[in-house]
């Protein structure tokens, strides 16, 4: 049993257990849900640990009477509200058909039951019925009819578990929510703690950052209407001796891919709290009598092993329990992308070039990105017309499609499906549908206006129009790109005083649109993209099992943006490819080999034409994409470690070890070459110490525990950003 009650009169302490953790809750005398515990696991009740200070300001509950050291203000809690005392970070904010702001929740009752919960029209976890448990509490408001029911899913094995809200307007007139959060975590057990976020901008996303807390609150935000590349809607909380191989961490993602807020606040006493949910700022939200609110789900995990375990732990949980469908295990095509070999400038005999040489050289698939419909032959027009242009396709895309077909590839197609170009059909005919606030001039963002996705009849089109071509040809794949961020919130759709809900009901029109496609098309592999990775998050992995990491493909630059979305996301998340040098966006100059294996820690690929290639490089790349079917599984379904820390470190050296530990590949790059070298020792993970190991293509055997210990000598190498690739196998 995952979750365990104790009570003693009204005192309940919810146990909620996985394999290597413990979260505990306790209602007390006054029906205050207590937070009490979230760490290793102990056979106690926690409640030892929490203080009852006299703080000066820090008002006192009416019921409590004289006693000056009850305050909600110093409580550790489990959904904290605002306006009556506590004057950190709330998690929930409700105004009252009075005017009146304030909540004060209390607990009502509580149920257990198999399995996870689900959350309607939002991506949340899945497991098998008995892989999980759900408790609901369910708390009220003392002085009107909301209720909140909090609802945490416990997967031991996974050592995860997750939460959401549900508030119920039980009354007669409207309630209005100016914030709802996912989640609220305080951390009352005074030991100090730093955190770690993932901060970025467009070719550059979830760079790391690690920092100690300081007193008052530090936030890690999106208001751009997508969980952006300028920050994650993910969190690590970790004590300041924590590693990646020891140590004590929290990590925290939201599996949402809207505008999002997480606030860490240190508070007067050296207390953490932790709020991460729905960006406040763009959201107010009416419930009418009877109505309800679900909040989007947060996961939670926690590792006292460092957080190498953390990152496992979320790796397999979003491999296995957030991405669906045919292509959650199964081996991912290599696949050839057109768009840095040509960007609008190709036709069809163009594509077809590219195609035959990839196909000669192994590739599974031609993807056709951005340029193939409407009048698009820049970024400035064609955005909404999704008909293919037959000028630039002559015969067509089933055509083409067929050509493909019979070099033994598949085929896959971008779409920009949220997107209006001004100059376009769909604009023309539904200038109504652009979002754009009456009587001002909207934002452009890539020359590009956004549609309405809370309006049901602009869904309805994209359903369409997205059905008519993939139905018109043999399509195995879709690139789901969103080109910019979104502001001029403004909908037609709802009055005046709705209007703040619009930013969340984007969400919830995005998602069905991408729940209905995925099921009507389970044999097509659909990948996230915004330009690359501005919305790489689990809400996303939820519909497509990959998402284009990033619009950077400089191979040494997508080692720290690799590094960076390793924390949480799986390897097999990862869309990444060989390109050409120099790097389009930087200029760089790196080795083929280099860009082949940082391309292999993900969904691999190439995006350039191999017809530019010598014929060595050519015979490269056929090597490089045998290797990748060969270790295809080790690599997506291995265990990853990060073995160097590129931000810091002289090379990015990382590997994948099966479950077993039989065997290990350790690929990366060494950045630069110094004269007379002192080369670089790893040391290795993951692997048994009993265990004697075979460097693949020679002779020389090793104990797992002398390169657990010793490590590996990198090779001396010539020149800058030198691969690293090296195969030990189980002698
Ligand atoms: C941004 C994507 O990240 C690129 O890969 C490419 O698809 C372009 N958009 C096309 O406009």
């Amino acid at each position: 049993m995952a979750i365990r009650i104790c009570s003693q009169k009204e005192i309940i302490t919810f146990w909620l257990e996985t394999d290597h953790s413990l979260y505990q809750m306790q209602v007390d005398g006054y029906g205050l849900l207590h937070h009490l515990w979230y760490g290793e696991k102990t056979d106690c009740e926690m409640q030892y640990l929490l203080d009852y200070p006299d703080v000066g300001f820090s008002g006192n509950l009416y019921e409590a009477e004289n006693q000056r050291t009850y305050s909600l203000d110093t409580r550790p809690q489990e959904y904290a509200c605002a306006g009556v005392g506590d004057y950190r970070i709330p998690a929930v904010s409700a105004v009252h058909a009075d005017g009146s702001n304030a909540l004060d929740l209390r607990y009502v009752n509580h149920t257990i039951r198999k399995g996870k919960y689900r959350i309607s029209g939002l991506p949340a976890m899945y497991a098998e019925d008995d892989a999980a448990e759900t408790l609901e509490i369910r708390l009220k408001d003392t002085a009107s009819d909301v209720e909140v029911t909090l609802k945490d899913g416990v997967l031991p094995a996974l050592d995860m578990i997750t939460r959401c809200a549900e508030i119920h307007n039980q009354g007669e007139t409207d309630v209005i929510l100016t914030r709802a959060a996912s989640f609220c975590l305080d951390i009352p057990y005074g030991s100090s703690w730093e955190w770690m976020h993932f901060h970025g901008r467009h070719t550059m996303e979830r760079q790391v950052e690690r920092m100690p807390l300081l007193h008052g609150i530090q936030e890690s935000s999106s208001r751009r209407g997508a969980s952006s590349h300028q920050q994650n809607p993910t969190l690590l909380l970790c004590q300041p001796d924590c590693t990646e191989t020891s140590g004590v961490c929290i990590g925290a993602a939201l599996v949402y891919s809207g505008s999002f807020q997480t606030q860490v606040e240190l508070d007067q006493l050296g207390q953490v709290r932790v709020v991460m949910g729905i960006h406040p700022d763009l959201f107010r939200w009416t419930l009418h009598a009877g109505e309800t609110f679900a909040t989007p789900e947060a996961m939670l995990s926690y590792s006292g092993t460092g957080m190498e375990t953390l990152s496992h732990n979320f790796h397999r949980a979003m491999r296995d329990h957030i991405c669906r469908g045919k292509y959650q295990h199964i081996e991912r095509p290599v696949l050839i992308n057109n768009w840095e070999a040509t960007y609008f400038d190709f036709n069809a005999e163009k594509i077809l070039h590219i195609a035959e040489e990839a196909a000669r050289l192994g590739v599974d698939m031609l993807v056709l990105d951005d340029g193939w419909f409407g009048k698009r032959n820049s970024d400035v027009s064609g955005l909404g017309d999704w008909v293919v242009n037959e000028k630039k396709l002559q015969g067509g895309l089933g055509s083409l499609v067929d050509k493909i077909r019979a070099m033994g590839m598949r085929f896959g197609i971008w779409f920009e499906p949220e997107m209006v170009s001004e100059d376009s059909d769909l604009y023309r005919t539904h200038p109504e549908w652009a979002i754009q606030i009456p009587g001002r001039q909207p934002n452009r963002g890539r020359y590009q206006l956004l549609l309405d996705m809370t309006n049901p009849d602009v869904v309805e089109y994209l359903y369409d129009a997205m059905c008519k071509i993939l139905r018109c040809a043999d399509i195995s794949y879709v690139k789901w790109d969103m080109n910019r961020s979104i502001c001029d919130w403004y909908t037609s759709t709802l009055p005046a005083a709705r209007q703040g809900e619009m930013a969340h009901r984007y969400m919830l029109g995005l998602y069905s649109l991408l729940e209905r496609l995925t099921s009507e098309f389970p044999d097509v592999l659909f990948e996230g993209c915004s330009g690359g990775g501005g919305r790489f998050d689990a809400g996303m992995l939820y519909y497509c099992p990959q998402i284009w990491c990033s619009d950077d493909t400089d191979a040494y630059e997508r080692t720290k943006i690799q590094y960076g979305t390793s924390f949480f996301y799986p390897i097999s998340a990862v869309g990444s490819h060989v390109s050409i040098v120099p790097n389009h966006q930087t200029g760089r100059v790196t080795p083929l080999e280099s860009r082949a294996v940082t391309a292999m820690a993900g969904s691999f690929g190439y995006e350039l034409d191999l017809n530019h290639l010598s014929e060595t490089e050519k015979e490269e790349v056929r090597k490089q994409i045998a290797q990748f079917k060969a270790f295809g599984s080790l690599i997506h379904n291995g265990k990853y470690y990060r073995l160097t820390n590129p931000m810091t470190d002289k090379a990015a050296i990382w590997s994948f070890v099966t479950q077993d530990a039989s065997e290990v590949l350790v690929q990366g790059m060494q950045f630069r070459t110094e004269p007379n070298m002192v080369r670089y020792v790893v040391r290795l993970r993951g692997l048994s110490s009993e265990k004697q190991y075979r460097l693949e293509g020679t002779e020389q055997v090793y104990s797992g525990a002398a390169l657990m210990y010793g490590g590996v000598l990198l090779p001396r190498s010539w020149g800058d950003y030198t691969p690293v690739s090296m195969h030990f196998v189980e002698a």
